[in-house]
């Protein structure tokens, strides 16, 4: 029981998460893992957080069946990055017509059926990439775009917006190759290139992957190398910013991970406050000129999200402990609660056994049943005395019924006498020593010498309960040379020492 009792308590220490969010992403490069990063932080904020992860590997198909199976499993809120406009919405809408909160996230769907957008504006990002280029060529030169995925919303947006920009300018978009996000396939697409790579100024790619996969690609040529700009911007180590820093890349633009702001925006809609249904996050150029002082303002928050972590893993082992002497102080409790109950069952148990024992007492030994093979053997021995024609004996079985009434006067008369013997009782009953013995067995089933003990304790037992007198002196009164053997003999008798009544 008291197994179960803590089997039962750990399983209540053990907290269940409030929320369950589930977190769609469309791939897993290094800036999901920089946004999971920080989800997983902000997490770690709340109380009782679970987030549920989903890589799609940039396949369509893969997030629509990862999206069912995040539903299925109980996720109470979904954030997606969807990998397509279109092919992933009929996923999308289906979590939502369950009633389950929809937060779309970086990547457009092309349905209605969500709860809330969150993004960069990809057109601007793409403008001022364009703008950008277009200063940075002196107003003329030939560009190379790299396209994002195909059919995926940033890429569309992104594009437009460096059309537009380069629109009315001397620079020419010479060369439009369609890559996926990926590096490995820009690096592909852009070595496969039949055009005229000596002739390239400059190369776009859509995020900084792109670009860096096509500058080895034109490493590859024995060509001197373009300017080659890309969007991302990630802090960290290989990230864009130091690619610029260590010009790598000539310019890149930041496209903001948020993924604290996105759990924040999660956590106010499950728990019904208001929230905005779009917002739109700030981002910016990244130069050689502003490179180095982002580098450092980044590392600076990496420090600090560092220590930050370190101050949250030591607080979350005090929480731990906390919790654990809080189990360890609740198990005492219901120890000592459980002894101090068998210590009161114990109490009443004793208690109710002394005045069973008190109400034997009452009915005392003279008035006691004469046990029925005794009354068998008794009337025995009668027919025989009848038979031996003993007119002794004829006395003896009419005066029974005094018998014991004056056995028991001579027995409480001298009771208190240390020196009385069966002798003694016998002569004082006019009686030899065994012709006493067998009447007395054969009425009580008990010697005299066993009458008069019990006698002297059923005698003992009264004075306890009824005088102030110490267990030594009811000892000596009921005739006992030893108070110790007296108290052994009472034990033996009663079940319970005599201290257990004075
Ligand atoms: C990350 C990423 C970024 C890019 C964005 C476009 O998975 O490929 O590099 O800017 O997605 O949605």
């Amino acid at each position: 029981m008291f197994l179960a009792l803590c089997a039962i308590m750990v399983a209540c220490s053990e907290k269940k998460p409030n929320y369950i969010i589930g977190v769609s992403q469309c791939s897993e490069d290094i800036w999901r893992n920089w946004q999971n990063a920080e989800l997983r932080m902000e997490a770690n904020f709340h109380e009782g957080v679970e987030l549920r992860f989903a890589a799609a590997h940039d396949n369509s198909e893969r997030q629509i069946q990862q999206i069912d199976s995040l539903v299925e499993s109980g996720i109470q809120l979904l954030i997606v990055a969807p990998n397509q406009l279109s092919s992933v919405s009929p996923a999308i809408d289906r979590a939502y017509d369950k009633g389950i909160p929809v937060i779309v996230f970086e990547r457009k769907t092309d349905s209605q059926k969500y709860t809330a957008f969150v993004s960069a504006d990809n057109y601007e990002m793409g403008r001022q990439m364009g703008e950008y280029v277009v200063t940075r060529l002196g107003g003329k030169g030939k560009v190379m775009e790299i396209l994002g995925l195909k059919g995926s919303s940033p890429a569309d947006e992104r594009h437009k917006g460096f059309v537009d920009a380069l629109k009315n300018s001397g620079v020419e978009i010479v060369a439009t190759i369609q890559g996926d996000w990926t590096e490995p396939t820009a690096y592909q697409a852009v070595k496969d290139y039949k055009g005229d790579f000596q002739s390239i100024d400059l190369v776009f790619g859509h995020n900084d992957r792109s670009a860096i996969g096509a500058r080895k690609a034109f490493s590859e040529r024995d060509v001197q190398l373009p300017l080659f700009c890309g969007i991302d911007g990630l802090p960290g180590e290989d990230g864009g910013i130091q690619q610029v820093r260590d010009s790598l890349l000539e310019s890149s633009y930041i496209y903001p991970t948020r993924g604290d702001l996105l759990l924040q925006l999660a956590l106010d809609i499950l728990d019904g406050k208001p929230y905005p249904k779009e917002t739109m996050l700030t981002s910016a150029l990244v130069t050689h000129d502003n490179a180095k002082v982002l580098l450092l303002e980044s590392d600076e928050v990496a420090r600090q999200s560092q220590n930050l972590e370190k101050l949250q893993t030591k607080a979350s082992g005090y929480l731990q402990q906390l919790a654990t002497q809080r189990t360890i102080t609740l198990l005492a409790l219901v120890l000592i609660a459980l002894l101090l109950l068998a210590m009161v069952l114990f109490y009443l148990y004793h208690r109710s056994k002394v005045s069973a024992q008190r109400e034997r007492v009452v009915n005392n030994l003279w008035n006691m049943e004469v046990p029925e093979e005794v009354k068998n053997e008794e009337v025995k021995n009668e027919k025989t005395a009848v038979q031996d024609n003993s007119s002794e004996k004829e006395e003896e079985v009419v005066k029974e019924p005094l018998f014991l009434t004056r056995f028991k006067d001579v027995v409480e008369a001298r009771l208190s006498d240390s020196d009385l013997s069966v002798d003694d009782l016998a002569a004082a009953m006019n009686l030899s020593r065994v012709q006493l013995y067998r009447k007395v067995k054969a009425i009580s089933g008990s010697s005299p010498v066993e009458l008069l003990r019990t006698a002297r304790l059923n005698r003992g037992y009264q004075l306890l309960v009824k005088t102030d007198k110490t267990i030594s002196e009811v000892a000596y009164d009921v005739g006992f040379t030893a108070p110790s053997y007296f108290t052994k003999c009472f034990k033996d008798e009663f079940g319970i020492s005599p201290s257990d009544l004075s």
